[in-house]
């Protein structure tokens, strides 16, 4: 079982299941937290930004050339940060257990 703690837009923190082997953002839509995920993990939407907590960052797979540009196009909208990410491009597995992100303000 996966386990992220995950902080909402109105800054309230909570506990959800992840599901193994989706992407990050499937569980974050399913579980209410207003991301959209409009484009289905194709990184052309950039709903599903999440920041993810410094000492974890370094732990995920880095990002892509096109999940970077699609970040940067959200920067004139979204604060960006160091550990800003496309949280569909983030498979859960049980190594993301304890794993903490916020969620980034609406697109
Ligand atoms: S779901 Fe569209 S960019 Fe991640």
């Amino acid at each position: 079982m996966t386990v992220v703690r995950v902080k909402d837009r109105d800054g309230a923190e909570r506990d959800v299941e992840a599901m193994n082997g989706a992407p990050l953002m499937e569980t974050l839509r399913d579980a209410g937290f207003g991301i959209d995920g409009t484009c289905g993990g194709a990184m052309s939407c950039g709903t599903c930004h999440v920041y993810i907590d410094a000492a974890w960052a370094p732990r995920l797979p880095a990002r892509s050339a096109d999940e970077a540009a699609m970040l940067e196009a959200l920067a004139d909208f979204v604060e960006l940060r160091p550990s800003s990410r496309l949280s569909c491009q983030i498979p859960v597995d049980d190594t993301l257990d304890g794993l903490t992100v916020e969620v980034a303000p609406q697109v």
